[in-house]
């Protein structure tokens, strides 16, 4: 398990990035950085984040033919990242070239990026599933299927609900990664959150990581709202 929960910079420019970490000069964070704040301030802000000290999930959810995804992997890993991710739906083809793009890009003395993947995504409803892709399986077996093929693909582990973690776990390795969002203290605002789980919660139930962020970056005093869930997620005081 790691320790630091992962920061969600749902922010689109630069100066909301340095207003938001300037409160956090005295913590090393792991921060996710998502296609919002990529798309519009490309790898400069990667790097910035870095030279801050922080620690980088790139969530772009790649997803495109094998040797596309090999490419922009290998280009990716270059920016001395630390977790990263596809689409599961590209198949066991385009997840072993993403690996394999990783590990060409990291720079050598450096760790490789954890190379996780998305199973089905959290907007996609059993009937969508059933009516849009023609899977008839019911929705958590199709998590479960697509986990395991992670697994065998060679990659570290999955973003899944903290609600399904327990069940992952159950079907793949100890070591096997679930990394999980929509996580709320409780009596929070729920926001667009569905399905979401106390750090309590998704601790107990087999979650590695867990990805916050409106609770932290929406909050009257962001550090103090970070130091409360990470105390929660490491069993601090419960
Ligand atoms: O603000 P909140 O804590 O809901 O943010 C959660 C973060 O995790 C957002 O960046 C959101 O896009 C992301 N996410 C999610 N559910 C998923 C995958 C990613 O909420 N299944």
């Amino acid at each position: 398990m790691n320790t630091k929960p992962i920061v969600a910079l749902d922010f689109s420019t630069s100066s909301e990035i340095n207003h938001f970490l300037s409160e956090f000069k005295e913590e090393s964070l792991f921060v996710k950085v998502g296609m919002e704040l990529y798309y519009q301030n490309g790898p400069e802000i990667v790097k910035y984040i870095k030279s801050l000290g922080h620690e980088i999930f790139l969530d772009l959810k790649l997803h495109d033919i094998p040797n596309t995804v090999k490419r922009s992997m290998q280009g990716l890993a270059a920016l001395d990242i630390d977790m990263i991710n596809v689409h599961a739906a590209g198949g066991k083809e385009m997840m072993k070239a993403a690996m394999e793009g990783i590990l060409a890009g990291t720079p050598a003395g450096s760790e490789r990026p954890k190379l996780i993947a998305v199973t089905q995504l959290t907007s996609t409803t059993q009937e969508a599933m059933r009516t849009e892709q023609l899977i008839e399986v019911p929705l958590l077996q199709s998590v479960i299927h697509s986990a395991q093929l992670t697994q065998d693909s060679g990659l570290d582990g999955v973003v899944c609900s903290a609600l399904e973690a327990r069940l992952i776990k159950e079907q793949t390795t100890s070591n096997f990664l679930c990394v999980t969002p929509g996580i709320r203290l409780n009596g929070a605002e729920q926001g667009d959150q569905k399905r979401i789980a106390t750090p309590i919660f998704a601790k107990e139930n087999g979650a590695s990581h867990i990805v916050v962020g409106r609770p932290i970056t929406l909050a009257a005093d962001p550090l103090t709202a970070y130091l409360a869930i990470k105390n929660q997620w490491n069993g601090v005081g419960n």
